[in-house]
């Protein structure tokens, strides 16, 4: 893909999947923004990635925060003149059957996975309006599609990044801005890593093409769905799951 002159605010850029789109993003000529919480771990991608003289920085902005989030998004249109790549990466999960979960690990699930979206969405829209020209990619999970035991925090969080998914590109659709899910299977990830290896075997077996997926295959996609090129998609939910969900 060529993205040469576009700029691109990731969030959760800082490890897993955010940082292998971040990295794509740039091989792909996009300047890069990185929004993540984790001060040390978005220094070393900015490091990192400035290696392979990619033009990408970092700044410490936590998506829950809406008047943060709004300061932040001024700040780089300001800089920049513009915003036209959105990557909505960020996302945490607090797992427990329904029976035991704490209304404190709903609460922040559904603020960073779900207002996050809308918080960082918001921030950009009334520019890329104007500009005329603007590729929003939230990702979502095949757990918003189709629910997990231990999981109905997180899958509640994902099956709204659907649903705002489809009523943004509705919205913004005449503005020319596409809005698109991306929803990942079982990715090898530092939020994957910690399952006991059996439960690991156990998803893979059930996995048609019997391996856990790697994080630049969703980046991969993120990618194409920022582009040019897909200006025609919108409203889409598209899965990278090796057939997990299907
Ligand atoms: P990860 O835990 O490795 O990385 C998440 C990143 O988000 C971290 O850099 C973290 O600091 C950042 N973050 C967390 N809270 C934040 C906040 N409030 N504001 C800004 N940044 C924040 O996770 P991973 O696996 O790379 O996941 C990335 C996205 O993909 C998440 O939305 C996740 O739900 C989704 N996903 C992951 C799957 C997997 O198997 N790993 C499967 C399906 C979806």
């Amino acid at each position: 893909m060529n993205l040469k002159n576009r700029l691109a605010i990731v969030t959760g850029g800082g490890q897993g999947i955010g940082k292998e789109i971040c990295l794509k993003l740039v091989r792909s000529e996009a300047k890069v923004i990185i929004f993540d919480v984790n001060e040390e771990s978005f220094n070393k991608t900015v490091e990192e990635i400035k290696a392979i003289e990619g033009k990408i920085l970092a700044f410490k902005v936590d998506v829950t925060k809406y008047e943060e989030v709004k300061k932040a998004v001024s700040y780089v249109i300001d800089k920049y003149k513009g915003i036209d790549i959105l990557v909505n990466n960020a996302g945490i999960a607090r797992d427990s059957l329904l029976l035991r979960m704490k209304k404190e690990n709903w609460d922040k699930v559904l603020d960073v996975n779900l207002t996050g979206v809308f918080n960082c969405l918001k921030a950009v829209i009334r520019c890329m309006m104007k500009q005329r020209y603007g590729r929003i990619v939230n990702i979502s999970s095949i757990i918003g599609l189709r629910g997990n035991i231990g999981q109905a925090n997180y899958s509640a969080a994902k099956a709204g990044i659907i649903g705002l998914t489809k009523s943004a590109a509705r919205e913004l659709g005449r503005y020319g801005i596409s809005v698109n899910a991306v929803a990942p299977g079982f990715i090898d990830t530092a939020m994957t890593s910690q399952l006991d290896k059996e439960i690991v075997e156990k998803i893979t077996s059930q996995i048609p093409l019997l391996r856990i997926g790697k994080p630049e295959e969703v980046a991969s996609l993120v990618t194409y769905l920022a582009s040019e090129e897909a200006g025609y998609i919108t409203g889409e939910v598209i899965r990278v799951d090796g057939g997990m969900a299907m």
